[in-house]
């Protein structure tokens, strides 16, 4: 396996290559894109074998094997992460976006209040207000350059009317990989409020050496009547194209409750995302994230070097997924001007700050999935962008 072999995803029409300009008006070949959730790495062997596996049987008509994909996904989470599941507890989705919009639908009505702790994956919020919620944010302290969560302050900013909490566990952006107390506490507030708690573990294998992920299941068993956990294999193999996800639920009854709202939307899953998901949840697949961790903490390692010689720049310390958070207020700049520094003279896009919601602005999020000469260009050239600041 070489992740350092080059990959053109503008040929594939990969989003993240060749969407700058619907997205932020952005032009040129010379654009360097570090802002979508994926991976600029070729699809592995045995995932290839898969496709390739399907396009060779010739038969893409209904099938019934969803079944093994829910075992594959119970061998993952017992193996790669200690977490014993029925498969019965899995209800399949388009994506764990699609799982997000169908939890908020399932447990809170129309002008009910969703609480997330912000900066945040910013489709969270996107996603609670586009249902006609309300968002609550809970906004994350800054410590030792790393996010924390701050419960003194949350009282008071809960209205009442909050039926879920949607978690990001690893936390998307930074890559805080919350330890067990941490989520035994977000467990507390979550009984004291009486909240349905969301675990969105999709970076769940993104974990960088020398720290662990604990399944929120794991850490704080007392609230599994209360408890949904999303997983998928969309994030660690880069195949979020095929989309599926899984929604473990071991509370019978809200587990039916959550299949209710999949069965109204007519959904069951798709031939490719079962194919490809079912050949990443194996030993292959797991060899390959072993191989990859590795290879992205010496990419956050060259870029935390490069970038944190900058002159007010904070680089977060990332323990898990490949999205790293530069918080630049000490250069004391505007959104604005760090927005034109680094996507006009470096020619570098990350994902905005203030898209994360409170607590984003001044930071911008870098995807680092990529290869090494990449994050050292992008390094190079945020470099010279921000070098009358020296
Ligand atoms: C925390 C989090 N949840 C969900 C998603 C979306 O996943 P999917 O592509 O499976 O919808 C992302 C994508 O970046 C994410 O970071």
């Amino acid at each position: 396996m070489t992740f350092d072999e080059t990959f053109d995803r503008v040929k594939t029409r990969s989003a993240k290559w060749t969407a700058m300009e619907a997205a932020f008006g952005l032009k040129g070949d010379d654009l360097l894109p570090m802002w979508v959730a994926d991976m600029d790495f070729r699809a592995p062997d045995f995932l290839h074998d898969a496709a390739r596996g399907l396009a060779e049987a010739g038969d893409f008509g209904y099938f019934n094997h969803v079944d093994s994909y829910f075992d594959a996904v119970a061998w993952w989470a017992s193996t790669r992460h200690g977490w014993e599941i029925d498969p019965g507890w899995i209800t399949p989705t388009a994506s764990l976006g699609n799982a997000i919009a169908f939890a908020i639908q399932t447990w809170s009505k129309p002008g009910d209040g969703v609480a997330i702790f912000t900066p945040v994956y910013h489709e969270f919020s996107k996603k609670i207000r586009r249902n006609g919620r309300v968002v609550t944010e809970l906004p994350l302290l800054t410590e030792a350059g790393r996010f924390t969560l701050d419960f003194d302050r949350y009282e008071a900013l809960m209205c009442g009317t909050e039926k879920i909490l949607l978690l990001c566990a690893p936390h998307n952006p930074g890559g805080r990989v919350w330890s067990p107390d941490e989520l035994r506490a977000v467990a507390e507030f979550a009984e004291r409020h009486d909240l349905i708690v969301i675990s969105d573990e999709v970076h769940n294998d993104l974990i960088l050496p020398g720290h662990s992920h604990v399944p929120t299941a794991l850490a704080a068993p007392g609230i599994g009547a209360r408890l949904v956990t999303m997983t998928s294999a969309s994030k660690t193999f880069s195949i979020a194209g095929t989309r599926l996800g899984a929604v473990t639920i071991a509370d019978a009854r809200l587990r039916d409750q959550f299949a209710g709202t999949v069965a109204r939307a007519d959904l069951s899953p798709n031939l490719l995302g079962v194919a490809l998901s079912r050949a990443a949840f194996s030993p292959a697949g797991a060899a390959w994230v072993d191989a990859l961790m590795p290879y992205l903490a010496a990419n956050f390692d060259a870029f935390r070097n490069g970038i944190g010689a900058i002159p007010g720049a904070e680089v977060h310390r990332l323990e898990g997924t490949y999205l790293a958070w530069v918080d630049f207020t000490g250069t004391g700049m505007t959104d604005a001007e760090l927005w034109a520094r680094t996507t006009g003279k470096a020619r570098v896009v990350p994902s905005p700050g203030p898209a994360f919601g409170t607590g984003g602005s001044g930071g911008l999020r870098f995807n680092l999935g990529t290869q090494r000469a990449r994050v050292d260009e992008a390094v190079a050239r945020l470099t010279q962008a921000f070098a009358d600041l020296q």
